[in-house]
């Protein structure tokens, strides 16, 4: 990684340190129609996006764009409101940055949320699904060039991407209360458009549980830096060549929403057990 990144990842640290008392060791990324959760954190900072110098602007409908910090679970907690997009035109360093600032800051584990479109038979709308592991079909891999060690190694291993620790923790919570939570492989595509029934058919076959935009930059980046991930996704549509309803952006923001509680449930009770 070129000297500049480093010192533009050092500039933004160094920005929300100055501005936040009090840096967390776990962060959360709030996808698409899941910034709710936010209203459940006792705020004590707030940053938005362009104020901090080196992050890109959030675009996407939906998406507000700011760095949070408060308590949730009583733990001390940073919540990213809005993500970056590679459909939006950021290159996957942009994409990727905020992890990049989080690890600089000291950040150690990061729970991450999606909006997914469900292939398995077995998922329903609404449903929560833990990500237990990904299949990368971004045309791109964040760590392409050269790698900076000090950061990460050049190949690194992706064979526990998503925590076990993790999935067992929350698997715990759902068991105890009740909660049908499903266990699936996210496949991540750059989008934006939804896919063909063909495609929905042929990443079910490879393995796919779910599919979306998003997620599996950030969580190669935070496994490179050594971050322990936990990911969730919300199925907001269902996909197949059975499947006759069109997906719009709409109708995922609607059924992300009505399934905010449950993963916001979920969350703030893994904060309270870590
Ligand atoms: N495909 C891709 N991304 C998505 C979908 C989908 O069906 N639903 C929500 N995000």
């Amino acid at each position: 990684m070129e000297n500049s990144m480093l010192d533009r990842i050092r500039v933004a640290a160094g920005y929300i340190r100055q501005h936040v008392d009090k840096i967390p060791a776990i962060a959360v990324i709030l996808g698409t129609g899941l910034g709710d959760l936010v209203s459940h954190i006792d705020i004590k900072a707030e940053l938005d996006y362009k104020s901090i110098p080196g992050f890109p602007l959030s675009t996407v409908e939906g998406h507000s764009g700011k760095l949070i910090f408060g308590s949730l679970g009583g733990k001390y907690i940073m919540a990213m409101q809005g993500r970056f997009h590679f459909y939006e035109g950021y290159d996957m360093k942009q994409v990727t940055f905020p992890v990049r600032v989080m690890k600089e800051l000291g950040v150690e584990t990061l729970l991450v949320s999606n909006a997914a479109g469900g292939m398995n038979k077995e998922f329903r709308v609404g449903d929560v699904m833990i990500i237990t592991d990904h299949i990368n079909l971004f045309p791109e891999n964040p760590l392409r060039g050269r790698n900076d060690d000090s950061m990460g190694p050049r190949f690194p291993a992706m064979t526990e991407a998503y925590s076990h620790r993790l999935i067992d923790l929350a698997d715990g919570i759902a068991r105890e209360d009740g909660i049908r939570l499903m266990h699936g492989v996210y496949v991540g595509t750059q989008g934006p458009t939804f896919e063909t029934p063909a495609e929905y058919e042929f990443f079910r076959v490879i393995g796919g549980d779910a599919v979306g935009m998003s997620t599996v930059p950030e969580v190669i980046v935070a496994n490179h830096a050594g971050i322990e991930v936990f990911g969730v996704s919300v199925i907001t549509d269902l996909g197949g060549k059975d499947v006759k309803e069109v997906p719009t952006h709409e109708e995922v923001q609607r059924a992300a929403i009505k399934a905010q509680p449950v993963m916001t449930h979920i969350i703030r009770k893994m904060l309270e057990r870590l």
